[in-house]
Formats: structure tokens, C-alpha cells, sequence
């Protein structure tokens, strides 16, 4: 499985991120905080201890004091030297402290908190000064008070490996268990990729169990269901389509070879002998047009596309196809008549051979003396050829299914000669090549079938 194209590797990575995120942002916030409330903490600290002894140092009233005052400073002092005093006088009585030359060298105004960096501590100190002007009793004095930071440094730091410590559980584990929800999230998923795998054209009426799934899933494998319905529909298409092609070829076939077997059964004339080819030539004939009607067929299917789209005027292809037919008008007595016109880009032959197809179900279903009227009518986007004929009417359920192949309406006529049932998916197809689309009704004893082709080139 490559991580990066797996759902629950990415949304893994993306919880972990936000761990890193919302880690980084509240330790950012809180070590910003803590720092803050330290250092008010020690300022507090410092200027308590400073305000003690500032307040010892007003009330000097005797310049032999300074030995209490000493001895109270180092009693202050605690042992870890973490607080420290310094008196800076030019009186060496009065001055108190260690490194006093450091301290000296650091100069400040009365008051003010500021941080000082002694020798032997890694932390500066926090300290803060007093100047005493001299008076009768003493000589300009400065008292600092120092308080080491280190103790704040170290609660700072152990503060800041706690938050290390956290990123770096926090954004694994984030990480587990964005990948643990999302596993558990696709349950579903994987149980609807389980049952899509063990589908096969055995088992084409099964369909995806859509309860039980979240509605993000239902929605997808509704569609799924509904492609599986019409993967079904074409599958039994195709079915049925064989038994029929296979029923189709059958008769001919066997009447070949009883006519045959029939001649062969004993010595025959020339003359028997060239009727029953004859015949035969009929029934050869009638399968070759079944087989090129079918190849037709499977070519458009395949998706191919006229070859020469070239306008033309319809009226005078649909007359040219007329006169062919003139033989077959004649014997069952009616006329066509052509109105209208049209121009259209159309590729004649097959323009022709859907024509030639409606004609002759129109000649075939005319009431004798009846005319059989083609109407050419166009507008922006397509031309219409409309073919009506007056005859029987086709009962409504049967218009749609008119077009699909092997369809008749009569289906006890179905075997006879001249009808195999695949000139209206012909008609079809040919205007599904030149973009359009059919059309059949059938009503006050006219009938009327036809087709459109795109007007546009
Ligand atoms: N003009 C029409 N009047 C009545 N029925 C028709 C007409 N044209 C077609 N049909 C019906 O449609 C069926 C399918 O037509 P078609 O695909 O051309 O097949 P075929 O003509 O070989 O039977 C015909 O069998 C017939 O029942
Ligand atoms: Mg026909």
C-alpha cells in the first residue's frame, strides 16, 4: 500500500500535523505565560526582601549599627546563596558583599530591577539597587539585593522538555490514532469494495447493500447499483440479441438444407434442379442481407461516424431512393409523394439506406391506392424526414420498441421473407451517426415514422 495514496496514510499525516499545530500553539502560548508569571513571581520576591532591609538602612540612628546590619544580612542570606546583599560604600565598615568590584561596575538608578551576571553562577541575577545620599551618620552608600535566577530557569526549562516530551508523543500518536479512526471509518468502504469484487456476470442481478452504509457511501454505491442496472440491461441486450440472430439464421439455413436434401432424394430434371437453386439463391440471399445488416449494426456500435458528411438536399436523396423502389410501389398500388425540403450535411449512402428502409416498411404497410407522404421540414438545429403511410395502426406499447433490433410487431410474420426485424435499428443507428434521433406515431389509421440529422456540419 503506498501511504500516499491511501485515504487513512494520508488523514494519518494530517492528524499529525495538527497535533504538531495545536502542540506548537498552546506550548507557545503557555511557555510565553509561565515566563510572564516567573518573572513577576521573583520581581515579587526581590522587592519584598529589598523593602525589608531598605527599611532597616531609613532607620539608622547610630553609625555603629552597620555590625547588626552585617550580621543580619548574612543571617539573611540563605545557604544556597541564592539571594544575595551587597552594600557599596567607600566606608569599608559600612561596605557588605562578595564581588563587590563586579557590582561596582554596575551602575543604576535608584529602584530600578535589572539583571546582573556574577562570576560563579551560570544564571544572572535578578537585583534590584538603592542609593543612600550621605548624611551625618554615613557616606553615600548603594544597596543592591540580588535573587539568582536559576531556580526560574529550571522551572522554565523543565517546563519546556515536558512540552518536547508532548510533541513528540502527541504528534505520533495523533498520527495512530487518525489512522486508527480512518480505519475504522472505512470499514464500510472496504465491505462495499468486498461485495463490488465478488460481482461477475453470474451474479449481474446482485446489487450493493446500501442500508447499513453512512450516506456518503449510500450515494456512491446507489450510483453503482444504478450502473450495475444498466450493465444488466445491455448484458441481457446482448443476450437475447444472440438468441435472436441464432433464431434469425436458423430458418433460412434450414430451409436450405431441406430444399436441398429434398433435391438430392433422387434424379432430378435440369429444370427442378435450377428451381430448387433458385430458391436456394432466395434463401442466400436473405441471410446475406441479415449478416450485412448485422455487420452493419456492430460497425456503428463500435462507434464509427460517417465518413464524407456533405450537405445535400434531402428531397432529391429521398427521391433518388424512391425510384429503386418504383417496382414495389407499383405492385402494391400507392404513390409517394415528397414535400418540403431540407439541407442538411448527411453521408448519402447511409442517408439513403435509412430512407430506402422506411419506404419500404411503408410500401409493405400501405392500404392499397393509399399515398405514402415524405415531409422534409428543418429548423436551426436539425432536418426532420418524416414517412407516413396510411395503414394499421402500431399499438402505443410497441412504438418505442419499434427501433430495437429483431422488434416486430407481428411477431407470427417474423419469419417471413421479406421482414427480418433490423431495418428500424438500421434507420437508428444511421441518424444516431448524423447526431439525431428517431421518432414513430401512429394514429387516425397514419402511421408515421422517421428521423433527424444534426443540422450542423
Ligand atoms: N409503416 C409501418 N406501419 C406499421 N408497422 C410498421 C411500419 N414500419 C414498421 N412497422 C413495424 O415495425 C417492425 C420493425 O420494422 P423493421 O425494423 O423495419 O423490421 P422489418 O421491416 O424487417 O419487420 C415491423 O416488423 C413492423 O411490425
Ligand atoms: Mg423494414
Amino acid at each position: 500500500m503506498n501511504p500516499a495514496r491511501s485515504i487513512a496514510g494520508r488523514l494519518a499525516a494530517l492528524f499529525a500535523a495538527a497535533a504538531l499545530i495545536v502542540f506548537s500553539l498552546f506550548g507557545f502560548v503557555l511557555d510565553r505565560e509561565l515566563t510572564v508569571a516567573l518573572r513577576r513571581q521573583q520581581v515579587e520576591q526581590l522587592d519584598t526582601k529589598f523593602q525589608d532591609i531598605e527599611y532597616i538602612l531609613k532607620r539608622i540612628r547610630s553609625p555603629d549599627q552597620w555590625v547588626r546590619i552585617h550580621a543580619k544580612l548574612d543571617a539573611l542570606t540563605p545557604p544556597d546563596r541564592s539571594t544575595r546583599y551587597w552594600i557599596l560604600s567607600d566606608d569599608p565598615h559600612i561596605r557588605y558583599g562578595e564581588s563587590l568590584a563586579e557590582i561596582a561596575g554596575f551602575s543604576q538608578g535608584s529602584g530600578r530591577v535589572g539583571e546582573l551576571r556574577i562570576g560563579d553562577r551560570p544564571e544572572p541575577f535578578l537585583i534590584r539597587s538603592a542609593y543612600f545620599p550621605a548624611n551625618d551618620l554615613h557616606p553615600a552608600l548603594r544597596f543592591i539585593v540580588g535573587i539568582d535566577s536559576e531556580s526560574y530557569v529550571r522551572t522554565q526549562r523543565a517546563f519546556r522538555s515536558v512540552l518536547l516530551a508532548c510533541v513528540a508523543f502527541g504528534v505520533p500518536l495523533g498520527a495512530l490514532i487518525g489512522y486508527l479512526i480512518t480505519h475504522l471509518g472505512l470499514v464500510p468502504l472496504k465491505r462495499l469494495s468486498r461485495e463490488a469484487r465478488a460481482l461477475s456476470p453470474s451474479t449481474l442481478s446482485q446489487r450493493l447493500m446500501v442500508t447499513d452504509l453512512p450516506e456518503e457511501l449510500a450515494d456512491l454505491s446507489q450510483s453503482f447499483n444504478g450502473a450495475l442496472d444498466r450493465v444488466e440491461a445491455a448484458y441481457e441486450q446482448l443476450e437475447s440479441f444472440n438468441a435472436d440472430v441464432t433464431h434469425e439464421l436458423r430458418t433460412p439455413l434450414t430451409n436450405l438444407i431441406g430444399q436441398t436434401q429434398v433435391a438430392l432424394s433422387r434424379q432430378r430434371s435440369a429444370d427442378d434442379l435450377v428451381e430448387v437453386l433458385q430458391s436456394n439463391l432466395e434463401d442466400l440471399e436473405r441471410l446475406r442481407g441479415i449478416v450485412n445488416d448485422m455487420l452493419f449494426l456492430a460497425r456503428a456500435d463500435q462507434g464509427e461516424r460517417p465518413q464524407h458528411l456533405l450537405p445535400a438536399s434531402l428531397a432529391a436523396e429521398v427521391e433518388k431512393s424512391a425510384e429503386f423502389l418504383d417496382f414495389l410501389v407499383e405492385e402494391a398500388g400507392v404513390r409517394i409523394r415528397v414535400q418540403g425540403d431540407a439541407l442538411a450535411p448527411i453521408e448519402r449512402s447511409l442517408f439513403r439506406r435509412a430512407v430506402t428502409n422506411l419506404l419500404h416498411n411503408a410500401i409493405r404497410h400501405a392500404d392499397t391506392d393509399s399515398e405514402i407522404l415524405v415531409q422534409l421540414t428543418s429548423d436551426a438545429s436539425c432536418a426532420r424526414i418524416a414517412v407516413s403511410n396510411h395503414g394499421p395502426e402500431i399499438p402505443s406499447e410497441h412504438l418505442t420498441r419499434l427501433f430495437d433490433r429483431f422488434y416486430r410487431v407481428d411477431m407470427a410474420r417474423a419469419n417471413s421473407g421479406e421482414s427480418h426485424g433490423l431495418g428500424l435499428a438500421i434507420v437508428k443507428a444511421v441518424a444516431a451517426m448524423h447526431s439525431g434521433s428517431v421518432f414513430a406515431t401512429s394514429e387516425d389509421g397514419v402511421t408515421t415514422i422517421g428521423f433527424s440529422v444534426s443540422a450542423a456540419l
